[in-house]
């Protein structure tokens, strides 16, 4: 059985200034490897501590128990704020409670059963591109994994699909961003002192302003539906006539144009690498994407909600895709006062890294750690470490308010896309995964495709 790629790791011992070099390159293998053993590891800078925690009790204090004393750091905001202004993923205390109280009832239970039929026509669309796309020899998947999810996102939220003269705008906005601005911040985990100068490149300013644009375009238009009653019922909509329980009040537009931003950027990224992987995956493991491809019969019946109950293997395999290949592979909070940490006391003031990446492959906590076993799930070992050791979500109050969303969607496309095609690597090309946004494969994920007879 082939290991699913794993990205080398750096040798043991280098000086600081390598260290920042190879991070520059590449987070995942600029670390060493006993970071996939260690409960705990403090890398001490000359003007910070930082704290990497595997540790699932500590994970558990800082994710779930004490959140409000770990919050996120201002140099993590410093990098996205020009695109996300004060967006509920930069923001903490009393500002982020409130807007999560505004926008988590969007993403509830019965919602996701509203949102499905947006979904199910995504996931139609992408199967007819593909088959475009792939019809002529090997192609690279990521492009259109990321036009899939980009597309969820604007049906779910606004209605319109991705061919929409604005929502396309706003996608090859965002792409044009990207390339100017990688929204991983390194500078966040790898700050100067607090004296260092920050600079945007003028061109990072001006492609956030252009998404701004699009993005309160399309907001200002909704409210004026909203106001004359005909507005579809969209999470949009929803989102804008939620009141906030305690206090009554709404989002304005300006403050909606923050979260939509959010919403396409942490929607849309994440989802598409996640997708990417498992069909890679897929390809590489042929006999578990025949068992995805036998159980998507079930498809056949048409767009109906209660499809999902029935994509259990499909659900397992995004499950351990999600667990190998886990598209925010770390997360960054800051101590606000001391705190015994393991057998070492953190300054206030220090870093605390929390690393899917490490904990999703830990040795000591995982059967066959680095091996792809969508079966795991159902064992004890599979069990005890879905609770205690995984969190492609991250977990607690501050948990993706989109993982019922993505749970969703990923499986649903996985399994319409199977459902029509038979995938296969590409000899000579097997993805080598890097973390820029999210996961990605430094050459793409390539992949070649067949139509399935039946
Ligand atoms: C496979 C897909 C996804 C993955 C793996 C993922 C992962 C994550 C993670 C790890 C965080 C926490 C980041 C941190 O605390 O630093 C997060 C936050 C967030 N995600 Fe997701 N996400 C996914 C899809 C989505 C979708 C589809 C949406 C919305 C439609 C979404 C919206 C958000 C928002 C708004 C936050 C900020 C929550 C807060 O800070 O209170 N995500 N996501």
């Amino acid at each position: 059985m082939p290991i699913p790629p794993k990205p080398p790791s750096r040798p043991e011992r280098v000086s600081l200034w390598r260290y920042m070099r190879l991070f520059r390159a590449d987070i995942l293998s600029a670390q060493p490897a006993k970071l996939y053993r260690a409960w705990m590891a403090e890398f001490r800078t000359p003007f910070f501590r930082s704290y990497l925690a595997n540790d699932p009790a500590l994970v558990r204090r800082v994710l779930k128990e004490r959140p409000d004393d770990f919050p996120k750091s201002d140099r993590i905001g410093a990098g996205l704020r020009p695109l996300l202004g004060e967006s509920v993923f930069l923001t903490n205390g009393a500002t982020w409670k409130r807007q999560r109280r505004i926008i988590d009832p969007a993403f509830e239970g019965g919602r996701l059963r509203d949102t499905f039929p947006a979904m199910w026509a995504a996931g139609e669309a992408a199967v007819a591109r593909l088959g475009e796309v792939g019809g002529s020899g090997p192609f690279d998947v990521e492009p259109e994994t990321s036009h899939a999810a980009a597309d969820v996102i604007f049906r779910t939220l606004f209605s319109i699909p991705i061919e929409h003269e604005t929502a396309r705008q706003v996608f090859e906005a965002f792409r044009a961003h990207q390339r100017t601005q990688p929204i991983l911040n390194l500078a966040a985990f790898l700050r100067g002192p607090r004296w260092m100068p920050r600079f945007f490149r003028r061109q990072t300013k001006s492609t956030a302003r252009d998404i701004r644009a699009l993005i309160t375009r399309l907001t200002a238009d909704r409210m004026a539906q909203i106001t004359a009653g005909t507005a579809p019922d969209d999470l949009a909509t929803k989102i804008m006539t939620t009141a906030d329980p305690q206090t009554g009040d709404r989002f304005d537009t300006a403050e909606m144009v923050d979260q939509v931003a959010i919403f396409f950027l942490a929607g849309h990224e994440t989802s598409a690498s996640a997708l990417a992987w498992t069909l890679y995956l897929m390809a590489l493991y042929p006999e578990w994407q025949e068992k995805v491809a036998e159980e998507a019969r079930a498809l056949d019946g048409g767009c109906d909600f209660k499809v999902m109950s029935q994509l259990k293997i499909s659900r397992d395999v995004f499950r351990e895709a999600l667990r190998l290949y886990p598209p925010v592979p770390m997360m960054v909070r800051e101590t606000c006062q001391a705190e015994q940490m393991r057998d070492r006391v953190a300054p206030k003031g220090s870093q605390v890294v929390l690393s899917p990446w490490h904990l999703h492959r830990h040795t000591r906590l995982w059967d066959n750690p680095d091996g792809f076993d969508p079966a795991r799930w159902a064992t004890e070992n599979g069990k005890t470490c879905q609770r205690d050791a995984y969190i492609p979500f991250s977990a607690g109050p501050r948990v993706c308010t989109g993982a019922g969303f993505a749970m969703v969607e990923g499986p649903l496309l996985l399994s319409m896309l199977v459902r029509r095609y038979r995938l296969r690597p590409v000899e000579g090309r097997a993805p080598v995964p890097v973390a820029h946004l999210t996961v990605r494969s430094r050459d793409g994920i390539w992949l070649t495709l067949e139509a399935r007879d039946d």
